[in-house]
């Protein structure tokens, strides 16, 4: 539970018109949304489990955006810091991180979320078929799960990255960098961020060929048994 200290804190970003009760109702409704998210994508990496004898979700993280970076966000975007504008613009309130071991696995991930019954997809960005300049590499899905309170239903967004390991590892790493140069990190650093994230594609690939290999050897190998 916040403490009044905090509640004071929350109300300075959001202004007095909208209340500290919006505030609370708002991150009541993006966590609830959090959850379901991530509870459906465990059910999915169980059941794959059970089918397939493989889990695709190596694992997950999920955070809420702070009142803080919210507020930072509407003004960079020219909005006004008011609980419509936020849940109107700011489409990453709410945010899960699928991490995998294989490229694949993303897009089987992406497949599954899409046939969801109650998910909407609202947008989806490819940046591993279409990375990002920086060398960035992650799939991006804004959509909407609906959350069932007493008395109405919220469609709310959530923002879902899936990516590898690899390309996790990647994406920290340069999102410390960023900070740290607050966006202006020197040439050559940039240019080694590239580099590395041509590394990760090759490794990214190699694995997903070796495993390959390895899932053919034992389905021949698992033949040859079967006909002992
Ligand atoms: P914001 O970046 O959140 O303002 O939204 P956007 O509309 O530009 O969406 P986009 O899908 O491009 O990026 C959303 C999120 O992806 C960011 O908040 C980061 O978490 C992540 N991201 C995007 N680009 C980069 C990048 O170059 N490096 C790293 N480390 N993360 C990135
Ligand atoms: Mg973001």
């Amino acid at each position: 539970m916040k403490g009044s200290r905090q509640k004071e804190k929350d109300m300075e970003w959001f202004g007095e018109n909208d209340g500290i009760e919006t505030w609370q109702e708002v991150q009541l409704v993006y966590t609830a949304a959090l959850r379901q998210v991530q509870t459906k994508m465990e059910i999915l990496n169980e059941e794959f489990q059970h089918v397939h004898q493989y889990n695709p979700i190596e694992h997950i993280k999920s955070r809420i955006k702070t009142p803080e970076s919210i507020v930072k966000k509407l003004r960079r975007n020219g909005y006004d810091s008011t609980i419509e504008n936020m849940v109107n613009y700011v489409n990453d309130i709410a945010g899960i991180r699928i991490i995998c071991s294989f490229t694949s696995d993303i897009y089987r991930i992406a497949d599954m979320i899409e046939h969801q019954h109650d998910i909407k997809v609202l947008t989806v960005k490819d940046y591993i078929m279409f990375p990002k300049v920086s060398g960035y590499k992650s799939y991006h899905m804004i959509v909407t799960v609906p959350v069932y309170l007493s008395d109405r239903t919220v469609d709310t967004k959530v923002e879902i990255q899936i990516r590898t390991v690899a390309m996790d590892f990647w994406a920290s790493l340069e999102h410390k960098i960023h900070y740290k140069f607050e966006g202006d990190a020197p040439e050559h650093i940039k240019q080694e961020l590239v580099e590395c994230s041509h590394l990760v594609s090759d490794l990214d690939e190699k694995m997903l060929q070796l495993n390959e290999e390895i899932l053919e050897l034992s389905r021949i190998q698992g033949q040859q048994i079967d006909n002992i």
